[in-house]
């Protein structure tokens, strides 16, 4: 009896995962990789990949999406225009928030979510959760039973109004994380430092976007770190720092794990490709494009980041696409007006060019391995958010989510990107790869053109995160 023919061959791959480079075929029958070897029978359908780079598709484990704002703010991308442009950019899998409003149930969060997804995305796709109001039922009887169903991880806030926990809130919900194995993502900026400092410079008229990163030092963030750190080891507990911008928390990570504490970390394009400056050098509003929390550092910090991408200090990079219109009412200009730094929302694009970003600069530009780089952007975002082996590798049995990488020379336009943003931080910057194909469960979803299928994308329960020891094994 002949085996049944394959779907879809890519043959002659130059296949890199997180621990392994080799050349294969790659083998694909109902979206899942079969076989992986030299000289596979003929499939359904063939790509030829000689000469070229095949990684497993991007695991985006930090986006924003459609996530309801306070009006007149509103998001950009929804779960169309946001997937659209990760797919295009080479990444197959993204984990927005549901995010629990102060006095709202966490479950109708997720369910509002849910309908906000549902038909929409273009890749697969999981929630984080974001616990804003940690009452004790959402404590004692939603979050165990929403960690049961799959939404294994969430984010704490120790900034923003209407986000943020105290120090006692914070405990309960590690302790959560540590009873039912989650995964807890941490915000760490120090709220009353920062009220301070933007009331100070607001009285010294210095209010344009540039003063964000007056009002967010590395100080604020340094000390948010240290004290998330401690609580987690009062709980002990692993947590993962979310967006870290430079050194200072890098040297409080740094410190924990010398004490032998599990202390993720996670950083994003931002701090490495831009500067404070690009918040603006005078006063003229155009910085606001860039204003993020924290906030991009200097020069010598992109250094120290670079350096914790390779050396291990980090194991995830995402993106933290926070899509905001630049000339919008409902984005970065609210009600039509430039504002005082205090009122632009926070969050800049980069969904689409996270992965063309760290190929260039990182794997071509020398600084950091292939191998290395599959790990920071597929494999170990998937491992923190219980979504491996299924997502993030290259393995038989695994989705075929995978990347065929054309090693060419591009300049970086904000018109040719498939976000609905009208500006990318990264306008006119040369790169040296973009995806040639994404595939997402074996389907072809760019290839230079853009191919939606109503209904592709599939939500993903979570397990147990695995990148992590569970202390409860202990
Ligand atoms: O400025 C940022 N990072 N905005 C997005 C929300 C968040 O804190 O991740
Ligand atoms: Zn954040
Ligand atoms: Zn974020």
């Amino acid at each position: 009896m002949t085996a049944p023919r394959l779907d879809l061959v890519i043959r002659n791959a130059r296949v890199a995962t997180a621990s392994d480079t080799y050349d294969a075929d790659i083998g694909i029958t109902a979206g899942r990789i079969v076989q992986l070897g030299a000289g596979l029978p003929e499939g359904a359908r063939e790509i030829d990949a000689a000469g070229r780079v095949v990684t497993p598709g991007g695991v985006d484990a930090h986006c924003h999406l459609d996530q309801p704002m306070a009006p007149p703010l509103r998001m950009a991308d929804d779960f169309d225009t946001g997937t659209r442009a990760a797919a295009c950019g080479g990444t197959t899998t993204v984990i927005p928030f549901a995010a629990q409003e102060k006095g709202q149930s966490l479950r109708a969060a997720v369910a509002d979510y849910h309908r906000r997804a549902e038909g929409k995305a273009h890749t697969d796709y999981a929630f984080h959760l974001i616990v804003s109001d940690p009452t004790p039922e959402v404590l004692n009887e939603e979050l165990p039973a929403l960690i049961r169903e799959g939404y294994t991880s969430f984010k704490i806030y120790m900034t923003y109004d209407d986000l943020k926990l105290d120090d006692g809130q914070i405990l309960d919900v590690l302790a959560v994380a540590r009873q039912h194995g989650a995964m807890a993502m941490i915000h760490a900026e120090n709220a009353d430092c920062i009220e301070w400092l933007t009331k100070r410079l607001e009285a010294a008229g210095r209010t344009a976007p540039r003063f964000h990163a007056h009002a967010r030092p590395m100080l604020v963030e340094r000390e948010a770190t240290h004290r998330a750190i401690s609580l987690a080891e009062l709980v002990d507990v692993p947590i993962l720092i979310v967006h870290v911008s430079g050194r200072e928390a890098v040297e409080q990570i740094r410190w924990a794990r010398a004490q032998g504490l599990t202390v993720y970390a996670e950083t994003c394009p931002q701090y490495l490709f831009l500067t404070a400056a690009d918040l603006g050098v005078d006063d003229g509003y155009h910085g606001a494009k860039c204003v993020c929390s924290p906030p991009p550092r200097d020069k010598a910090n992109q250094d120290v980041i670079w350096n914790g991408l390779n050396d291990g200090l980090f194991s995830v990079f995402s993106s933290d696409h926070a899509p905001f219109r630049y000339d919008a009412p409902e984005g970065k200009k609210p009600d039509g007006e430039e504002v005082a730094f205090r009122h632009i929302p926070n969050g800049i694009p980069g969904l689409e060019t996270r992965l063309p970003l760290l190929y260039s600069e990182g794997v071509l530009g020398g600084r950091m391995t292939l191998n290395r780089f599959v790990e920071l952007t597929a494999t170990n975002p998937a491992k923190a958010y219980g979504l491996h082996p299924r997502k993030g590798t290259i393995a038989i049995g695994s989705d075929a989510d995978l990347v065929i990488w054309d090693e060419r020379e591009l300049v970086l336009r904000n018109a040719n990107l498939h976000h609905a943003v009208d500006y990318t931080p990264y306008e006119g910057r040369t790169l040296r790869a973009w995806p040639a194909v994404t595939l997402v469960d074996g389907e072809v979803v760019w290839d230079g053109h853009f191919h939606p299928r109503a209904g592709r994308g599939r939500f993903l329960p979570c397990g147990e995160p695995t990148l992590a020891p569970n202390p409860r094994r202990a």
